[in-house]
């Protein structure tokens, strides 16, 4: 397994993951930023429209090299499947995050971002640390702590769990907020009739 071509693998793998994962962070820190009301909305629109090519390409280049040294290895233990769902998880989530910040990018200096395309926002980021930090985890544990790792026994149930979550969170957060809305119509119709 540890040949020269693994290592050439693993080197563009971990290129993949700096180009990756570095775009990662500095779309989140201008996110935090923006919270911390240091920089204006409209500058962190600017900055994560540039920073998405560089994440895609991170990730496609992760891939690219990550299927090859799965030859090489020869292994595809339990903790491998979670990673792999990770790793999927980033490509599907990647598709609304595209698509949301298209919508943002419409939005002028003081505009009000609606609550529903901003809870959508937050929660596609969420997704994205999650299954980022998960799969950086997991390809350091099986490379610097145990080659083969079978855990967890079924890794199917996890991932069952763990999408089940996601997708009740995004439905509950969904119904809320659209509840609210209806209701904050129903008071302004009242207001007005
Ligand atoms: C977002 C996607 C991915 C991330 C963040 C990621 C992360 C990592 C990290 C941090 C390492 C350890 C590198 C080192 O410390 O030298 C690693 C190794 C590795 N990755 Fe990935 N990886 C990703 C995708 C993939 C994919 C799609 C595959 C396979 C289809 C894969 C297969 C491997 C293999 C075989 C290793 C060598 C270590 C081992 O498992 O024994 N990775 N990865």
């Amino acid at each position: 397994m540890e040949t020269a071509p693994f290592y050439i693998l693993l080197f563009v793998h971990l290129s993949g993951l700096i180009l990756g994962f570095g775009a990662v962070l500095v779309t989140d820190l201008y996110g935090l930023l923006w919270i911390r009301d240091r920089v204006r909305f409209p500058q962190v629109v600017r900055v994560s429209g540039v920073t998405e090519r560089f994440i895609w390409a991170g990730w496609g280049l992760m891939v690219a090299a990550g299927i090859p040294l799965l030859v090489l290895k020869g292994v595809i233990d339990n903790l491998l499947i979670v990673k792999l769902f990770f790793v999927i998880l980033i490509g599907l989530n990647g598709l609304p995050l595209h698509v949301l910040q298209k919508q943002v990018r419409g939005y002028e200096e003081g505009d009000a971002v609606p609550t529903l395309t901003l809870f959508r926002l937050t929660l596609a980021l969420f997704v994205s640390q999650l299954a980022w930090w998960s799969a950086v985890l997991i390809g350091f544990l099986h490379r610097h702590v145990q080659t083969v790792i079978e855990w967890p026994d079924t890794p199917w149930l996890l991932i069952g769990l763990v999408v089940a979550i996601l997708l009740a969170l995004w439905a509950s957060g969904e119904v809320l907020i659209r509840r609210n809305r209806a209701a904050a119509d129903d008071v302004k119709e009242k207001i007005t009739p």
